[in-house]
């Protein structure tokens, strides 16, 4: 049965910054219905349809909004736009192309949760993006759709555009929190979770675009629909983003537990390059990478996590076998080594001595136990760190490394640097 796309469906149809065309599409249909279902109800559709959400980390999202609705005192709900994981496009591409979508996801959080101000924490880097959701949000203010008593529903919200200024770490939940704030983009240590104390103290409901997304389809066709999108324990639409060498890069939206196969080579058009697969990138620079063995993996949550992969925010970089690992390995290093906050010493030092090791082998200057030392490092950060970017800054070239056949006497990956 072929997938008719719902989360992308608006995309190139309609003039984003048109509300009348957003509505003529079938736009804020979705706050309708759950005004009438009520707050009660559209928390529970949110538990049985079981969204995970699509940020990275997976998080029931039903059990988020639950414990924010049962919060009492002001709230706040946000929508995590700052997307600076390498790779991740997603969230731009919805963003410039359908931003009334997100705006209307985030308008039924605040409803369901009782939150009366949201934020849509949105990537610096990312003009037209703002400049569209900006727009958008002054529609909404006009047509009574944020503000007070919204719809006559009683609700009461308003939304407000914050600018990331260009740091990785301030994707991190608690980081972004802070940078609302005025201050400097560091992770707290949790508990408290942000749904007791989050942004300025408050209950706050953090969601990624995609996950917003969801619910306006959830919400209009129920749980039993959600369910049925994707395997029973990650359900629902996916997106993907396509990069690297493939033959039709892009956005693709599929059910969750698309194959890795479908993906790359109906989707994505093939291997491009050598036209031989070397590897995968799944997830991002904090992601994994997997080798062509991995092509029958169901792309969902569960089925990565039983081959050592993860699925993060749904980057599919792919490698062919010409391409040379070591400038790539050596360019994740760099990246994480560069966007370590400080905060702690594991991943303070711990992105750098990699960075070190990283720059030798790509050099080809290894020292005896640099592999050892480089492991002992990753695992360190791994198990140390304080929050996810510490604890996924090593996975990728560890993975690569192991994956790939790195031979620290040849100073060669055996299934890289082909031509044929
Ligand atoms: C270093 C780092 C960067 C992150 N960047 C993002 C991001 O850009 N967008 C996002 O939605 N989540 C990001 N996250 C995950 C958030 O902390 C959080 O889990 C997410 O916004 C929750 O939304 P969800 O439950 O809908 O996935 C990041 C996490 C870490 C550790
Ligand atoms: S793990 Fe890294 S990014 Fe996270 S708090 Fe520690 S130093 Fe900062």
């Amino acid at each position: 049965m072929s997938y008719q796309p719902v989360l992308t469906a608006r995309l190139n149809k309609i003039d984003p910054i048109s509300l009348r065309d957003y509505e003529s599409h079938g736009g804020f249909e979705a706050l309708g219905r759950a005004i009438d279902l009520g707050a009660e109800r559209l928390i529970e559709i949110m538990r049985q349809a079981h969204v995970l959400g699509r940020g990275g980390a997976a998080f029931p999202a039903g059990i988020k909004w639950k414990a924010v609705s049962e919060e009492s005192g002001p709230k706040y709900v946000i929508a995590n736009a700052d997307e600076s994981e390498p790779g991740t496009f997603k969230d731009r591409i919805m963003l410039e192309g359908d931003p009334f979508s997100l705006i209307e996801g985030l308008i039924i959080a605040g409803f369901a949760t009782g939150a009366e101000q949201g934020f849509i924490y949105i990537r610096g880097e990312y003009p037209l993006a703002i400049e569209r959701v900006q727009s958008a949000l002054n529609s909404c203010y006009q047509a009574g759709y944020l503000g007070r008593d919204i719809l006559g529903s009683g609700a009461n919200l308003n939304i407000e555009i914050r600018k990331g200024a260009g740091a990785y770490i301030c994707g991190e939940e608690t980081a972004l929190f802070e940078s609302i704030e005025g201050k400097r983009g560091f992770p707290r240590i949790k508990p408290p979770y942000p749904t007791e104390a989050g942004v300025f103290d408050c209950p706050t409901l953090i969601n990624n675009v995609e996950t917003l997304l969801c619910v306006l389809p959830l919400v209009l066709r129920g749980p039993n629909w959600f369910k049925d999108v994707g395997p029973e324990d990650s359900p629902g639409p996916k997106l993907f983003c396509l990069s690297g060498r493939i033959r039709k890069p892009g956005l693709v939206e599929a059910p969750m537990g698309t194959p890795l196969r479908d993906l790359i080579y109906d989707s994505g058009g093939g291997v491009s390059g050598s036209g031989r697969l070397g590897g995968v990138l799944l997830g991002g620079a904090a992601g994994m990478f997997v080798t062509a063995d991995a092509l029958d993996v169901n792309l969902d949550f569960a089925s990565l996590r039983e081959i050592d992969a993860a699925l993060g925010s749904g980057v599919v970089m792919v490698f062919d076998t010409s391409v040379d690992m070591k400038p790539v390995l050596k360019r994740i290093a760099h990246f994480f080594a560069h966007e370590s906050c400080g905060k702690c010493y594991p991943c303070q030092l711990g992105t750098q001595r990699q960075m070190e090791i990283v720059d030798r082998i790509a050099a080809n200057k290894t020292r005896t136990g640099d592999l050892m030392l480089l492991t002992d490092v990753g695992k360190t950060m791994a198990d140390a760190s304080i929050c996810g970017l510490g604890q996924t800054a090593s996975a990728a070239i560890l993975t690569a490394l192991e994956r790939f056949g790195y031979d620290e006497v040849k100073g060669e990956f055996s299934r890289f640097g082909h031509r044929q």
